[in-house]
């Protein structure tokens, strides 16, 4: 399964939620830090065993990608990750958007993390409908496009879906299946995904979204998160973790039976699953 996650301008969140959808399942998953204007998650993530230090420089998404040009094979998109967890690899990316510059098609790398025969979480980053990684989205089995609750941040990820919505079923000739998530903490959740469903539902692609999620914000899980601390004997399970624990079940649900209902139908099955303790 590849899941592409992405965002849009005032909603950062694109490569946090990714990694909490990575770290919150013992099924094995890649994380591919997939953003064309590069990335620092090698940087903030903890290697295991060490000493507080970051994963090496190399190898980055544009080693993968690079590669993927000549071979694509099931192990590829693994061989080119280091290892973070028990069940979870990262492809950090690039450090500077100038590196990207000899990346030119990004399909191949699409191809790659597609072929993969572990779960791939891809961050794609803030995306637009003539993004590099278009190609990554397309291929994508579930979209989920990250928004914060602020009026102007759901407002551009309605104008977002509505452009790429289009973009992306002509080269897939299929809708996209989408699902947007909201970081929001756990108090807010419930009346914040009522009124994203409301605003989402007289979209002209309200047809593709299969269910909006939930993502709690969470600072002090989010540092867990990067030392590597994701829950087990030792650790509980922070709000983060339990949040994207219920999206991962959400959005398999999703690539399962496709786009369904109206927004509205979907919000209220996606916060059904939230639970108490989330
Ligand atoms: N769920 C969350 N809880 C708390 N902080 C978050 C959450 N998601 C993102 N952030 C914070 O917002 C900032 C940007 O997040 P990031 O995931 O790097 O966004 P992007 O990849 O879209 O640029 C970071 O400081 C990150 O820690
Ligand atoms: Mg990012």
């Amino acid at each position: 399964m590849l899941i592409a996650v992405c965002c849009d301008r005032g909603a950062p969140g694109s490569t946090t939620t990714s990694l909490a959808l990575g770290v919150s399942t013992p099924e094995p998953t890649i994380v591919v830090e997939a953003d064309p204007y590069g990335g620092d998650l090698a940087l903030r993530c903890v290697a295991p065993g060490g000493h507080g230090e970051a994963f090496p420089p190399t190898p980055t998404v544009l080693t993968l990608a690079t590669e993927a040009r000549t071979t694509v094979t099931p192990g590829l998109a693994a061989g080119k990750a280091h290892e973070f967890t028990g069940s979870t690899r990262v492809v950090p990316g690039h450090f500077s958007a100038e590196q990207a510059a000899g990346v030119k098609n990004w399909a191949p790398l699409a191809e790659a993390l597609r072929a993969s025969a572990s779960r791939v979480v891809a961050d794609l980053g803030r995306i637009h409908s003539s993004s590099p990684t278009i190609p990554v989205a397309a291929a994508a089995d579930v979209v989920v496009m990250v928004t914060r609750p602020e009026v102007g941040a759901v407002m551009h990820l309605k104008d977002r879906l509505e452009r790429l919505a289009p973009v992306l079923a002509n080269i897939r000739n299929a809708p996209p299946v989408v699902v947007p998530v909201v970081v929001t903490p756990k108090r807010f959740a419930g009346a914040v995904l009522e009124h994203v469903g409301r605003m989402l539902a007289p979209s002209n692609a309200a047809g593709v979204i299969a269910g909006i999620g939930w993502i709690a914000l969470d600072p002090t899980g989010v540092e867990a998160m990067h030392a590597g601390q994701v829950g087990g004997k030792k650790n509980a399970r922070t709000p983060l973790l339990k949040s994207a624990g219920v999206l991962n079940d959400q959005i398999n649900q999703a690539a399962g039976v496709g786009p369904y209902g109206t927004p509205e139908a979907a919000q209220v099955d996606a916060y059904a699953g939230h639970g108490e303790e989330a």
